[in-house]
């Protein structure tokens, strides 16, 4: 989310800690709960629902860290990008970012409707998460079964796939930048040195 009219945050060129902190964790569990999610329904039933459960549990945690970080996004000053870097990569880091930020809303979002279209509790790290409020006036008249496996669909493939896409162009992009004399990596990346 960055645009060529934010401001410097304190001059060090880098984005705050915590949102570096929040990069980092999310981005991590991103990884794996795709990972977890493409492996789970190979394993046996006992450690299928094991799995499940900190699928769900870790997916839920990142809607939540999701929230932390957009309130902290919108509320602190981000680091210029470095001089010189063309217009349309500006703009494509641009839109990049916000897509990331909607699926990182969309995908744990789906993944909490489907779940409350079912009837068994929804496991949080041994505790129980509520059902997605007022879902089944939000839904009257649909056939639950088929809207969860409708949403299903959604959440493995588009959704789940799009993220992968722009994990690749993210990387990519943060890689031709570092490597053409307009480093973007140490400013997310604290144990980095400013070039
Ligand atoms: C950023 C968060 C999430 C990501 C990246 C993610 C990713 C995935 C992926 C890649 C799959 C495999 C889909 C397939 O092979 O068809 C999957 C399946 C699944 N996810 Fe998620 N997920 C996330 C959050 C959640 C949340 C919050 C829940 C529930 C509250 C959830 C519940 C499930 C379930 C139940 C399945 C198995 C669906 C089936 O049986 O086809 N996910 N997820
Ligand atoms: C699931 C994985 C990832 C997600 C969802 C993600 C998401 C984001 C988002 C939304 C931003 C914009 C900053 C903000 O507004 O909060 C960002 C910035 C950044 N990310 Fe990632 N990221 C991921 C993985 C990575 C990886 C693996 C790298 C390392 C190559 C990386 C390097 C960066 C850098 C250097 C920036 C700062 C860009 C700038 O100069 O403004 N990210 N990332």
């Amino acid at each position: 989310m960055t645009s060529s009219t934010t401001v410097t945050d304190s001059g060090s060129g880098r984005y705050t800690s915590i949102a570096m902190l929040l990069h980092w964790v999310i981005a991590l569990a991103i990884v794996a709960l795709i990972i977890i999610g493409w492996t789970m329904g190979s394993l046996d039933r006992a450690l299928h629902a094991t799995v499940e459960g900190v699928h769900i549990s870790l997916g839920l945690t990142v809607l939540l860290l999701t929230v932390v970080r957009l309130i902290w996004r919108l509320t602190h000053a981000q680091p210029a990008l470095p001089p010189g870097m063309p217009a349309i990569e500006r703009r494509a880091a641009h839109v990049v970012h916000v897509l990331f930020y909607v699926l990182m809303f969309l995908l744990p979002l789906s993944g909490w409707v489907m779940e409350s279209l079912g009837s068994r509790p929804i496991p949080f790290w041994g505790l129980s998460w509520p059902h997605f409020p007022a879902l089944a006036t939000l839904t009257a008249g649909a056939d639950p079964r088929m809207l969860k496996e409708t949403i299903e669909g959604i959440h493995g493939s588009p959704l789940a796939w799009s993220m992968v896409a722009l994990i690749v162009l993210h990387v990519a992009g943060a890689l031709k930048h570092q490597f053409d004399g307009h480093p973007v990596l140490y400013r997310m990346a604290s144990w980095m040195k400013r070039p």
